[in-house]
């Protein structure tokens, strides 16, 4: 029988765009963003709004109308006024988001060419963008992070996603983002455990990409801790840009193949969170999973402990506790509980365990095989770690 092979390719683009107070009356940014309808007819968006981020600034919703208001001369137009949604890991535990999205949008007639604005945290980007991604087959989404998280990682990715059965983004979608703006000032809200975790996103991507960035980071982490927010803009940029570059030029987006550097200390990471029941946020676990393969590389000989030590340190002088319960937790055979998710994140890839791993800082080649037994030894050390921590230097 005759075999006919088809291919295609489609191109995305997106832009990033960083500013400060976007729905300052002067700032057009949103507005350069949306582009009008054929016949001049306005770009309609939705907008759904983390409750976290809407709490920490009450008049937002007035300030998003009184936007559109302002700009409706340059075609954009609310389809239905901005609904706040449960913030955090809540939202992705559950289904009904979807219908949620999927009854406004149908009850507001939006089309593929109309918009949904989503601000918030990684969670209400992940659950808001899955639900988007699904409505007439994907509408345009426009991200506006607010955490660290969000704007450094979660919020510039291809990903989406909901928990389902136990199991982090058990559901989820490839959906490139219409385009992505980072309002430095939405950071100034968060407290200090969610201005924190963010910085695990950071010195997980400079410890396997990029040195330069890590050294940074070392010098910055006092000021980091202090909450000095242009340092905090530099680590956002500076790291999102990482991640961006590696989605836009590896050459897998859509994680076809196995290699998943961007999840450097994620295989317990996810464990650990669904382990402490989501006590722990995303970015909390994953300084601790990052400062456990991060001395399992010194256990294969790939750095050296003081080289270690350097990404350890910069954990811990941000505030990170670099040990957590779950970590003692066994199953009815006694083995440790996050070993699990080991077999998760290689069912997520396929079959084929493939983990990142430092091959001197700021570099990395994949392995494929773990050792229990060599775990067991970088988890002794971390369990000994005890930091030097370095104080904030008294220049701005
Ligand atoms: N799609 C991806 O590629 C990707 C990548 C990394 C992480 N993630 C996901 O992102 C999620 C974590 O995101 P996160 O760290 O942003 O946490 P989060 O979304 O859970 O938000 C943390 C808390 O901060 C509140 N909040 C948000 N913005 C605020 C503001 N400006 N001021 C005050 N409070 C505010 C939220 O309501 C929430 O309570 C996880 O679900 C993780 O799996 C996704
Ligand atoms: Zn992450």
């Amino acid at each position: 029988m005759p075999v006919f092979p088809q291919q295609f390719a489609v191109p995305y683009r997106f832009d990033v765009h960083f500013t400060r107070d976007v729905f300052a009356g002067d700032n057009d940014t949103l507005a350069q963003v949306m582009q009008p309808r054929s016949g001049g007819r306005p770009a309609r968006a939705l907008v759904y709004i983390d409750a976290g981020t809407v709490k920490a600034h009450p008049k937002l919703v007035q300030r998003i109308h009184a936007w559109f208001t302002a700009y409706e001369s340059r075609g954009v137009q609310l389809a239905a006024s901005p609904e706040v949604v449960t913030g955090g890991e809540a939202l992705k535990g559950e289904l009904a988001i979807l219908d949620k999205v999927g009854r406004e949008a149908f009850d507001n007639g939006i089309c593929r060419h109309s918009y949904v604005i989503i601000i918030g945290g990684g969670a209400v980007l992940d659950a808001v963008g899955f639900a988007a991604s699904l409505v007439h087959r994907g509408i345009r989404q426009i991200r506006l992070p607010t955490t660290v998280l969000g704007q450094c990682d979660a919020g510039l990715g291809v990903k989406n996603g909901v928990n389902r059965f136990g199991s982090k983004n058990f559901y989820g979608t490839f959906t490139p983002p219409f385009a992505i703006i980072n309002d430095a000032r939405f950071l100034e809200s968060l407290d200090d455990r969610s201005w924190r975790a963010g910085i695990a996103e950071a010195v997980k991507v400079a410890t396997i990409k990029d040195a330069v960035f890590l050294d940074r980071l070392t010098a910055d982490a006092a000021q980091l801790r202090a909450r000095d927010l242009p340092t905090m803009e530099y680590l956002v940029q500076r790291c999102a840009l990482i991640h961006l570059e590696h989605i836009t030029t590896a050459g897998d987006p859509f994680e076809q193949g196995s290699s998943r550097p961007l999840d450097y200390g994620h295989w317990s990471a996810h464990r650990m969170e669904v382990l402490s029941q989501h006590r722990l946020l995303h970015g909390e676990a994953v300084a601790i999973g990052v400062a456990i393969d991060t001395l399992y590389a010194v256990e294969l000989g790939r750095i050296t402990r003081a080289e270690a030590d350097q990404v350890l340190g910069i954990l811990a002088t941000v505030g990170f506790r670099l040990w957590d319960e779950v970590l003692e937790l066994r199953d009815s055979c006694g083995k440790r509980a996050v070993l699990a998710g080991l077999a998760q994140f290689r069912e997520h890839l396929g079959g084929e365990l493939t983990l990142a791993m430092p091959l001197g800082l700021g570099k990395r080649s994949d392995i494929y095989e773990f050792d229990e037994a060599l775990f067991e030894r970088a988890l002794a050390q971390l369990r000994r770690f005890r930091p030097q921590l370095t104080q904030p230097s008294t220049k701005s």
